[in-house]
């Protein structure tokens, strides 16, 4: 058993993350940030690959006061369970994640790990170790299922989102598109990773809603189950 994983993202119109030197652009705007702050207080965990801690060292936390309320009247921490993808534990100990704010992190490594490395991060975290070389996610998802885990939030970047994509392990997706052009054939996309080829079968999806937000638009996609290429 896993969670119901859903993926938030905000790219360009050209359909970047960020820019070619990997630095994070303020895409959407403030009803956005409002929208992606409920779906993080509304969700059991929230999940990054190691690439987004080390470029944007993001807390991961729930901004709003009252959504933190919520989350405490409801008898949940103020924020969800953070989750790091990072097989060799080469996060900061003084990253945001593990220094703002109460609640429970989890650090999804592989078996590669040093088990000094291991100790020390253990000190910070719940350290989960799921596959040898990289990070076995359908283990690590069935880990976080058996920790209460039902809704899982992941916010990137490319390449944990391919690797989610390829293995089928994504079931919504959120994606905001802002009105810039990043450009660059080395910025980060929605997925990166190796790609499809052509005759392998893509992830198909419907499209559940398209709206206005700010001065871009907001696309709701929900996974098929598997379907042929096009
Ligand atoms: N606009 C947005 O919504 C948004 C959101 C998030 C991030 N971003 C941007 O995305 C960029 C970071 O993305 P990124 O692609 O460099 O890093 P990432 O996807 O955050 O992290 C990738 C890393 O996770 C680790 N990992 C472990 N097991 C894995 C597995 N099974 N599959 C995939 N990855 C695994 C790998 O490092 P190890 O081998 O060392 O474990 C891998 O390099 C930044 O520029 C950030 O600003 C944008």
């Amino acid at each position: 058993m896993r969670p119901h994983v859903t993926v938030n993202i905000a790219m360009s119109a050209d359909g970047k993350l960020s820019t070619k030197e990997r630095r994070q652009v303020k895409i959407s705007g403030n009803a956005d940030f409002i929208r992606v702050d409920e779906l993080k207080a509304g969700s059991d965990a929230v999940m990054v690959g190691i690439g987004t801690i080390i470029a944007d060292d993001p807390s991961l936390t729930v901004k709003s006061e009252e959504l933190k309320r919520g989350r405490v009247s409801r008898g949940l921490d103020e924020h969800p369970i953070r989750v790091i993808v990072d097989s060799r534990g080469r996060i900061p100990v003084n990253a945001a994640v593990l220094c703002k704010g109460p609640g429970t992190r989890v650090i999804g490594c592989a078996e590669v790990i040093d088990p000094k490395v291991r100790s020390s991060l253990e000190s910070h975290a719940t350290v989960i170790i799921a596959g040898k070389e990289k990070v076995d996610l359908e283990g690590l998802l069935c880990q976080l299922y058996g920790m209460g885990v039902r809704d899982l939030m992941v916010e990137g970047g490319g390449t944990l989102l391919w690797s989610m994509f390829e293995r089928g392990l994504v079931d919504e997706m959120f994606q905001y598109v802002g009105n810039m052009v990043i450009g660059g054939r080395d910025s980060p996309t929605p997925a990166d990773g190796e790609g499809f080829c052509i005759n392998d079968l893509f992830v198909m999806m419907d499209l559940m809603e398209c709206v206005r937000i700010d001065e871009g638009v907001l696309l709701h996609w929900r996974m098929r189950p598997s379907a042929p290429a096009p």
